[in-house]
């Protein structure tokens, strides 16, 4: 709004000098989010796009990033799209349904991001029917297509300890006995400086990845459709661009602005960018609620009212996150941050996939997964469950990782709905509402709006 009322106000200064290139790139980008593989505008060190509860902050520390021809934001193989289709800066560089919808109304559904590859429900449907790409335009899903049996990073093929047989398969795309197709969401491509790690399970819903190389020659071979991989010098300037960037929420309409120095360390993209903030939710150096003490301390005089009450909501929603105790899937006790929390094994089965617990979708496939009778059960299910997405068992043919995901990172939240690696919770409501039914917390209304506001502004 602010922006808008400067651009309105200029414009009237000087009503007879046409208006330079900047501002009508700001002009086009208020009425228009959407950031085209072809757009060739630099992405400047630091920049600002509204999101649904404020302003998210996207920063280039090694300086403006001149896109064109650069291979994160140029086609690198035939169907036009680049990774900045799927991975776009008003989305936290992951992708809302709003967008996508949006995306979809403004070109009939030509745009690359509705490539028939997996931006239907599957390749062989009639492309230009709206419920052949059901899945992406209800959910935001993409089709993944992975090898069944899979195969070692060494090539050597895995002899899985489980069955999968296909109990529904309303897309049509489970018909082949080599691979699976399971239906997910893009994660965000950036401050990725903190996820990808040289060892260790970091990248995708399954972990599959071993490295961001790894990653984006994969990306470029099947989302891009390239018939070749990208050069040894592109997979440089995708890998050094996904590491210099980074991005958190800025401000918020009621919070107002949250990372000014000073502030709690977890807030804004300067902090993520200095390594004190850690990508999850709590900071990469210790006691979440202690983090938080300068809003705590604040002198309350020079707050607007709706902002001190904002903040007195986040606070609790910072005590409920770290210390509410609930039952935790390995029937231990624990709270929120004793899995989002830096330096622990991010892939879990929270039941987000399998079902009982999973939310009923007919519109996804279903698998029966039945281990063999010498291989470690489920944990949690035993030996035959029905799943929508067995994760981490397709990765490694183990029984007991299947309904493993790995968690995302929790940067720009709010610009990125639907949430979860299958999109089954719509908003920031749905998702802490899964988690009060899931562990029978019995969180009331008012803590789990105290704990949808502090997701909200990280
Ligand atoms: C058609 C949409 C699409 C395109 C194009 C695309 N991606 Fe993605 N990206 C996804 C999806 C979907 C996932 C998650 C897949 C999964 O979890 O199995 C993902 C995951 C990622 C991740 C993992 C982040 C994490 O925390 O695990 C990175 C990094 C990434 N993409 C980078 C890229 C790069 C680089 C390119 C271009 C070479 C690219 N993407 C092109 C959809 C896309
Ligand atoms: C047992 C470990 C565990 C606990 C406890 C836990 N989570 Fe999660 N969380 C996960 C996993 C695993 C995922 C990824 C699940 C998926 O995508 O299907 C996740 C994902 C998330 C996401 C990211 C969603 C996205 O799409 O980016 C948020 C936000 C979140 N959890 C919030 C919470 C909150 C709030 C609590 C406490 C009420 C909590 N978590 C407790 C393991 C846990």
């Amino acid at each position: 709004m602010l922006v808008f009322a400067a651009l309105l106000l200029s414009a009237q200064q000087q009503p007879r000098v046409a208006p330079d290139s900047r501002i009508l790139e700001a002009r086009y980008e208020l009425a228009y989010p959407w950031w085209d593989s072809n757009r060739g505008t630099p992405l400047p060190l630091s920049k600002t796009f509204g999101d649904p509860s404020g302003q998210l902050r996207l920063l280039n520390t090694s300086g403006a990033v001149e896109t064109s021809g650069h291979p994160f934001f140029t086609p690198l193989g035939s169907n036009g799209r680049a990774c900045i289709t799927c991975h776009q800066p008003t989305s936290a560089m992951s992708l809302s349904l709003d967008l996508i919808r949006q995306r979809w109304a403004d070109t009939q559904g030509k745009d690359p991001l509705f490539a028939a590859i997996d931006g239907s429900n599957c390749p062989n449907l009639p492309q230009e029917k709206e419920e052949s790409h059901s899945l992406l335009l209800e959910r935001g899903l993409f089709r993944i297509a992975l090898r069944w049996p899979p195969f070692a990073a060494s090539g050597q093929p895995i002899k899985p300890d489980f069955r999968i047989e296909v109990v529904r398969d309303p897309t049509g795309c489970n018909r082949n006995s080599d691979s699976i197709s399971v239906y997910r969401r893009p994660r965000v491509a950036a401050n990725l400086k903190y996820i990808a790690r040289p060892s260790g399970v970091t990248l995708m819903a399954d972990g599959r990845e071993p490295s961001l190389r790894s990653q984006a020659i994969t990306a470029a071979l099947t989302h891009e459709q390239a018939s070749v991989p990208p050069t040894p010098a592109q997979l440089k300037q995708i890998e050094d661009f996904e590491r210099q960037l980074f991005m958190a929420q800025h401000s918020d309409n009621l919070g107002g602005l949250l990372g000014e120095p000073g502030g709690p360390p977890l807030l804004g993209a300067d902090n993520l960018a200095s390594g004190i903030a850690g990508v999850g939710a709590v900071p990469a150096s210790g006691n979440l609620p202690a983090s938080f003490d300068p809003w705590r301390n604040l002198s309350t005089a020079n707050l607007a009212i709706r902002q001190r009450a904002f903040r007195e909501s986040v606070l609790r929603g910072v005590d409920l996150f770290a210390s509410r105790e609930f039952g935790l899937p390995d029937r231990r006790r624990g709270t929120c941050a004793a899995c989002h929390r830096p330096g622990i094994n991010r892939s879990r089965d929270i039941g987000t996939t399998n079902l009982p617990t999973a939310k009923e979708s007919p519109e996804l496939p279903l698998f029966r997964i039945t281990c063999d009778a010498s291989a470690p059960p489920h944990p949690q299910l035993g030996r035959t469950f029905l799943t929508q997405d067995p994760g981490r068992a397709l990765i490694t043919g183990k029984c007991a990782d299947a309904g493993s995901i790995l968690m995302q990172q929790f940067r720009g939240l709010i610009a990125r709905a639907p949430y979860f690696a299958n999109g089954s919770a719509v908003d920031l409501t749905e998702l802490v509402d899964f988690y009060d039914r899931r562990f029978g917390i019995g969180l009331t209304e008012k803590e789990k709006q105290d704990l949808v506001n502090f997701l909200s502004i990280l």
